[in-house]
């Protein structure tokens, strides 16, 4: 059996591109865990970078995970990249939530009266916190919703880092007909997202009255639904955190509940539980909580433990799974691409509570 010392060499024989130290010695390979399985080893880090250098360490966390599975005796491997915090462009993201800032906003921002048309529900899935896996469980949650044979839509209002159109294989501007922009269609789901509005590589800087034009947008002009044929649930992928831009966006939103995505870490935590408080204050119920990368790198039960204390329900756990990535990179959900694996099972159950509580 390998043992930890040679996961380390095999991480310090990759140089951070930044400081041309070897991955660990630079601090780059977080949670490192290493842990027999009955199949082998299992081993497993989260690389944290700063937002605008994902790009940069993706090629990175490939040659990790390739130098890890090299490891004779090594079974599994899960090397996560996530952004660290609120990038510049983001400034709303981290921005907390005063009492007097939901009022002034309330006051300014008319309460939702345009339901999309032709949409008997809209679900939020949210997080407090960035790069927990909420796109990621949005595209699952909605493949699973619709493996049970309901009529699902998924729209991506995250206006500063829309992913949907890269995780489910899509591109190209919608067409437009008879005044109304026609989704795009991908894995049995109807699909919209701000970065097939603008280009998914231009840079976005939107203030929030524009961030939540464009939601309003997608929301009530695209065909979702049809007289005969109405759209069972819209699920919203909303930016991360629990500033202005967000409550701008829930409160334009009409949202018939929420689920909220986190880590199992405490200050993933506490984002969820500011989200939760971002959802009351609208009256937007929390049908419940996930938490996503849940296991060895970031322990476990976190969630459920702070749902008990939130009152509102625990949903289930995702684990800190490489197949997970891989299809959202491939561009479908994995609960497509192995509708019988763990991950589809889970989603599963997850999907039928909630179209039990929303009535589909
Ligand atoms: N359970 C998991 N196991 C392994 N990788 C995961 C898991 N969940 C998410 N990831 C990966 O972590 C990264 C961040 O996930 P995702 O984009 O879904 O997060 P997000 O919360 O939507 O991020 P953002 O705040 O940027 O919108 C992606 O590369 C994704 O593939
Ligand atoms: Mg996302």
């Amino acid at each position: 059996m390998p043992d930890k010392a040679a996961v380390i060499a095999a991480l310090d024989a990759i140089r951070d591109p930044k400081s041309g130290q070897g991955l660990v010695a630079a601090g780059l390979a977080q949670g490192l865990t290493v842990a027999p399985t009955p199949e082998g080893l299992r081993a497993g880090f989260v690389m944290e970078v700063a937002p605008r250098d994902t790009a940069l360490y993706a090629p990175v966390r490939d040659a990790a995970e390739a130098a890890l599975k090299a490891i004779p005796g090594m079974a599994r491997v899960s090397v996560v990249l996530t952004a660290e915090t609120a990038p510049a462009t983001r400034p709303a993201r981290t921005a907390s939530l005063s009492p007097q800032a939901v009022e002034q906003t309330r006051a300014k921002a008319p309460v939702p009266t345009d339901r999309p048309a032709h949409v008997r529900r809209v679900l939020a899935v949210a997080s407090g916190k960035g790069g927990v896996g909420k796109s990621t469980v949005a595209v699952n949650l909605a493949a699973a919703l619709a493996a049970r044979g309901l009529s699902v839509g998924l729209l991506d209002a995250d206006v500063y880092g829309p992913s949907l159109p890269t995780m489910l294989g899509v591109s190209g501007k919608p067409e437009y007909r008879d005044d109304r922009m026609e989704p795009h269609q991908a894995h049995g789901l109807k699909v919209m997202s701000v970065g097939l509005l603008t280009g998914a590589n231009d840079a976005m800087v939107w203030r929030g009255p524009m961030a939540s034009q464009a939601l309003t947008q997608m929301l009530t002009q695209t065909r979702w639904g049809t007289e005969e044929q109405p759209l069972d649930v819209l699920v919203v992928d909303l930016p991360p955190g629990t500033g202005d831009v967000q409550l701008t966006l829930i409160q334009k939103t009409p949202l018939d509940g929420a689920v909220i995505v986190s880590t199992p870490q405490e200050v993933a935590l506490a984002d969820a539980r500011r989200a939760h408080t971002l959802f009351q204050k609208v009256r937007v119920p929390t049908l419940g909580l996930i938490e996503n990368m849940s296991g060895d790198v970031f322990g476990r039960g976190g969630a459920e433990a702070e749902a008990g204390r939130l009152g509102v329900p625990y949903l289930g756990d995702l684990p800190l799974d490489a197949a997970l990535r891989q299809a959202g990179d491939a561009g479908r959900p994995l609960v497509s691409a192995e509708p019988d694996g763990p991950v589809a099972q889970r989603f599963a159950l997850i999907a039928a509570r909630l179209a039990d509580v929303l009535g589909v």
